[in-house]
C-alpha cells in the first residue's frame, strides 16, 4: 500500500522545479507500475484485476473472499471471534494483500447513514437521514445521489470503503419491516432512486452495495423463508429494478438475500447469481452474502463471490473448506480468480487504491441541511380539508397529542439504525411484534417536532399530552384551537408488522381527539402505510415517514407553510388488510428456523398495479400527495417508433411556487391492458410558471420477458399511456404506435 502514482500525475508541474519535481515522480511511479502494474490507474479497472490476480497466491486469493463480522460475535459453537486488530469496528471487515499493495476492505451499514453498531466505536456519530422510503417519495434521483454521496463522504472520513446500502427491494408486502430502508413497489422509481445513491456513494471512493437479491420482500423466518414466484413476473419486476439500478449506477457489489428463491437460497442460487445477474445483464462486480447468508461451498460455484460475517456461518466455509475443495478439483481454480477478480475490479473502478478512506472531520451542520431538505421533500400531505393546512402562525393555543413528539421523531430499527449526529436519541421500549411477546427498543431522533412547532408559532401556547389516555388528550384539544396527533408505528429488521393497524390504542386516540376538536391535524411516523379508519374525522394527514435527525423541523416547516409539500407516496396505501395479496401476514408466529414459503401470487403486478387488474381502489395511491397549490397537464403528444416518447406541459395554477411530481402509465400494450409508470419528473414551479416535460420510457418497461428465449419481447402496435398526478388519477390520454425493435438489456 502507500503508493499513489494519481497523486504524481495529478500534481501539474507549474514551474521548472516543479516539472522536475513531478519528472521524478513519474519515474517512481514507473518503477512502481514496472513491479505492481495492477496499480496503474491508467489501465482499465479489469485489466488491473488479472494483472493482481496473476501476481496472487491461492491463500491470498482466498483471504479476500470471506471476512468476519467487526464486532465481538462468537461462533455459532461459542468461539469468540475477536475483532480483528486491523478492522475498523462495524460490520465486516476482510483483510488485504499488503505485499502487492490491495487495500483491507472496510465496511459499514448503510443507507440511510453511516451506523456505529452497538456503539462499539464510542462517541461517534453520524449524520441520521429520513428513511429510504422518504428518499423515495421525493421522486427525486438528483436528491438521493446527494444523499448517497453524503453517507459514502461521512462513510470514507470515518475510515470505510464499503458501504451494505442501498438497499431497494420492491415493496410487495406493506408489512415487511424493512420497507423504511427501502425505495417503494415500483421498479422504475426504486431503480432510479437507488442507481443515482450508488452513484453518489461511489464518486466518494466507496463501494456501494444494492441489496438485498432478491425478492427479500418479508422478514418473518427471512433465514428459512421461500419465496416461490413465476420467473417472468420476477424478470417483470423486482429483478427488472435491480437490472436498471445496475446498468445506471454500476455498483461494485450486490448482496445476495437470506431467504431462498424459487427452492435455493439466494446466495447459492446459480439461476440468481450466475444466470441472471452475471450472464444476462453482464454486471461485473462482485456479489457478497448477507451476513451469515452463505451455506456451504457450492455456493461459490452457484455465483456467490464472498462470505461477509463468517462468525455467523456453520463453518467460514470461503476459508479452509473453499480451499480443500480447489485443491481437490471440486471447484475449478478459474473459478476462485474470476471470484477474487471481481472484488479487486470493483475496488479499482470506484478508486480504492488511489483514494483510500483518511479519518477526517465531518462538517455535521452543512450534512444536517441536506438530511432537512430530504425530509421536508419527502413528507406526504395526504389530506387538508378546507386547506387547514398550512396553520396560520400565532394561533393562542395548540395542542400537540402523542408520538413521544416532545422527545424526536421514530427512526427504524436493526442494522440501518444510525447514532445521529444532533443529539442522544431517546430510547423508548415500546411492545413488539404484535403478539405482545416481545419489547422492542425504538429511537427517537433528537429533532423535537413539540420544540420545533413552538419556534415556528412563537406566539402560541404549545401544549404537550403524551396521548396515553385519551379522554385527557380529548379534553386539551378540546380546549385548542387546533389539534396536531403524532401517531408512531415502530419497524425493525428481522420482523414484519402482523397487520396495517396503528398499535397500541393509536386509532382510538385520534378519534377521541378529532371528536373533540375539527382542527385536528394527524402526522404519521411510520416505515409503511398503516390503515385509518379516522380519516373521515380529521382535517388534515401528514406522512412523514421516519424523518431522521432534522425531522421535527422538517415537519413544522410544512406544517406552518414554510416548505410547500411536494411528496409522493412511494407505496400505495390500501383500505384493508383484506385488499392485499395475502391478507394476513404469511407465517405470523412460526418459529424462527421453520420452513416456510410465501407464494407471491400477484406476479409482476406489485403494489398499484396489482390494485389496478383487480379494480380495488386504494385508500390512497402510489404517486399521490397533495400540495398547497395546483397544477394542471395539457399538450399532451405521444411519439412512438421504438419507444414511446411523452411530452406535456406542467402549470403551476395556485398561488404559490411549488413542486410538482407528474407520472406517466402504460395504460395498454399492443392491446393487452395492463398499468405501469414509464416516467416521472419532479418540477419545481413558480406561481403561474408552466414548464414542458419530455421522459422516454426504457423499452423493457413496454416490454415483457420472454423466459423461454431469454429476452424481452414487445409486440408491434399501439400503445396508450396517460398522464396524471397518481395511479389512481390519470386525466391526460394518449397513444403511439411502437414497431420494437430488439429492445435493450438481457
Ligand atoms: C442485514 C444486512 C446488513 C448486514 C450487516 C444483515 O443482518 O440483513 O442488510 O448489511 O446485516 O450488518
Amino acid at each position: 500500500m502507500g503508493r499513489f502514482p494519481q497523486r504524481a500525475r495529478a500534481a501539474g508541474a507549474t514551474s521548472r522545479r516543479g516539472a522536475a519535481a513531478a519528472a521524478l515522480l513519474c519515474w517512481a511511479c514507473a518503477a512502481a507500475y514496472a513491479e505492481q502494474p495492477w496499480l496503474d490507474a491508467r489501465r482499465s479497472p479489469d485489466e488491473r484485476a488479472a494483472l493482481a490476480v496473476a501476481a496472487m497466491t491461492l491463500d491470498e486469493k482466498i483471504g479476500l473472499l470471506h471476512g468476519p463480522m467487526a464486532l465481538p460475535y462468537s461462533r455459532p459453537n461459542g468461539e469468540p471471534v475477536p475483532v480483528p486488530a486491523a478492522a475498523i469496528p462495524a460490520a465486516g471487515y476482510v483483510p488485504g494483500v499488503r505485499r502487492l499493495g490491495i487495500p483491507a476492505l472496510f465496511e459499514t451499514d448503510a443507507s440511510v447513514g453511516v451506523t456505529n453498531p452497538n456503539g462499539i466505536r464510542p462517541g461517534d456519530v453520524a449524520t441520521a437521514l429520513p428513511a429510504s422510503l422518504a428518499l423515495s417519495a421525493t421522486f427525486d434521483p438528483a436528491l438521493s445521489y446527494r444523499a448517497g454521496a453524503l453517507v459514502g463522504g461521512e462513510a470514507h472520513a470515518k475510515g470505510f470503503n464499503v458501504l451494505l446500502g442501498g438497499g431497494m427491494n420492491l415493496t410487495r408486502d406493506p408489512r415487511n419491516g424493512r420497507n423504511f430502508e427501502y425505495l417503494g413497489e415500483d421498479p422504475l422509481l426504486a431503480s432510479r432512486m437507488a442507481g443515482a445513491a450508488v452513484r453518489g456513494t461511489q464518486d466518494q471512493h466507496v463501494i456501494s452495495t444494492l441489496k438485498h437479491f432478491a425478492l427479500n420482500a418479508n422478514e418473518t423466518n427471512r433465514h428459512t423463508l421461500d419465496a416461490r414466484i413465476d420467473r417472468q413476473a420476477l424478470r417483470e419486476s423486482d429483478l427488472l429494478a435491480f437490472e436498471l439500478a445496475i446498468e445506471s449506477g454500476s455498483p461494485g457489489s450486490v448482496m445476495c438475500s437470506y431467504n431462498k428463491v424459487n427452492g435455493d437460497y439466494a446466495c447459492g442460487n446459480g439461476w440468481l447469481l450466475n444466470r441472471v445477474l452475471k450472464k444476462d445483464w453482464r454486471y461485473a462486480g462482485w456479489v457478497m452474502a448477507d451476513w451469515g447468508a452463505t451455506h456451504g461451498v457450492a455456493d461459490a460455484a452457484h455465483g456467490l463471490d464472498q462470505e461477509s460475517g463468517d462468525q455467523l456461518d456453520d463453518a467460514v466455509w470461503f476459508g479452509a473448506p473453499l480451499k480443500a475443495a480447489v485443491q481437490a478439483g471440486s471447484i475449478r481454480r478459474a473459478r476462485i480468480d474470476d471470484m477474487a477478480h471481481r472484488i479487486l475490479r470493483s475496488m479499482f473502478a470506484v478508486g480504492l487504491v488511489e483514494h483510500p478512506p483518511v479519518k477526517t472531520a465531518i462538517d455535521y451542520p452543512a450534512h444536517a441541511a441536506l438530511a432537512l431538505e430530504i425530509a421536508q421533500a419527502g413528507i406526504v400531505l395526504l389530506k387538508n380539508e378546507s386547506e387547514l393546512l398550512p396553520l396560520k402562525p400565532h394561533a393562542p393555543r395548540i395542542a400537540v397529542i402523542g408520538g413521544n413528539a416532545d422527545s424526536g421523531v421514530l427512526s427504524g430499527g436493526g442494522s440501518s439504525q444510525v447514532t445521529p449526529s444532533n443529539g442522544t436519541p431517546a430510547r423508548i421500549p415500546i411492545g413488539g411484534n404484535g403478539d405482545g411477546a416481545l419489547v422492542r427498543t425504538a429511537w427517537f431522533d433528537p429533532s423535537s417536532p413539540v420544540k420545533e412547532i413552538q419556534a415556528a408559532s412563537p406566539q402560541s401556547e404549545v401544549l404537550y399530552d403524551a396521548g396515553a389516555i385519551p379522554a385527557a388528550a380529548a379534553a386539551l384539544a378540546a380546549r385548542s384551537d387546533v389539534a396536531i396527533v403524532f401517531v408512531t408505528r415502530h419497524e425493525c429488521e428481522g420482523f414484519d408488522s402482523p397487520d396495517l393497524t396503528l398499535p397500541f390504542g393509536q386509532d382510538g386516540l385520534i378519534e377521541a381527539v378529532a371528536n373533540a376538536n375539527p382542527h385536528t391535524v394527524v402526522v404519521l411516523e411510520t416505515g409503511n402505510p398503516v390503515t385509518m379508519p379516522w380519516l373521515d374525522h380529521v382535517a388534515a394527514v401528514l406522512a412523514a415517514w421516519y424523518p431522521g435527525q432534522e425531522g421535527g423541523r422538517a415537519i413544522a416547516d410544512v406544517l406552518f407553510g414554510a416548505v410547500n409539500p411536494a411528496g409522493r407516496l412511494p407505496i400505495t396505501f390500501p383500505r384493508h388488510d383484506s385488499d392485499l395479496a395475502r391478507p394476513a401476514l404469511p407465517n405470523l408466529g412460526r418459529a424462527d428456523g421453520a420452513a416456510v414459503s410465501i407464494d407471491y401470487t400477484e406476479g409482476a403486478d406489485v403494489g398499484y398495479r396489482r390494485f389496478a387488474r383487480l379494480g380495488i381502489a386504494p385508500l390512497f395511491a402510489f404517486g399521490f400527495g397533495l400540495s398547497y397549490t395546483h397544477f394542471e397537464y395539457d399538450n399532451l403528444t405521444v411519439t412512438g417508433g421504438r419507444t414511446l416518447s411523452v411530452s406535456f406541459d406542467v402549470r403551476n395554477t395556485g398561488a404559490r411556487a411549488g413542486a410538482d411530481v407528474p407520472q406517466v402509465y402504460l395504460t395498454a400494450a399492443a392491446g393487452t391492458p395492463v398499468f405501469r409508470l414509464i416516467g416521472f419528473e419532479r418540477v419545481m414551479l413558480e406561481a403561474g410558471a408552466v414548464r414542458r416535460v419530455t421522459l422516454e420510457a426504457d423499452p423493457r418497461l413496454l416490454a415483457f420477458y420472454d423466459e423461454r428465449r431469454g429476452k424481452w419481447d414487445a409486440k408491434r402496435g399501439i400503445y396508450r399511456v396517460g398522464v396524471g398526478r397518481s395511479a389512481d388519477d390519470v386525466s391526460l390520454r394518449g397513444e403511439a404506435g411502437v414497431s420494437p425493435r430488439s429492445p435493450t438489456g438481457s
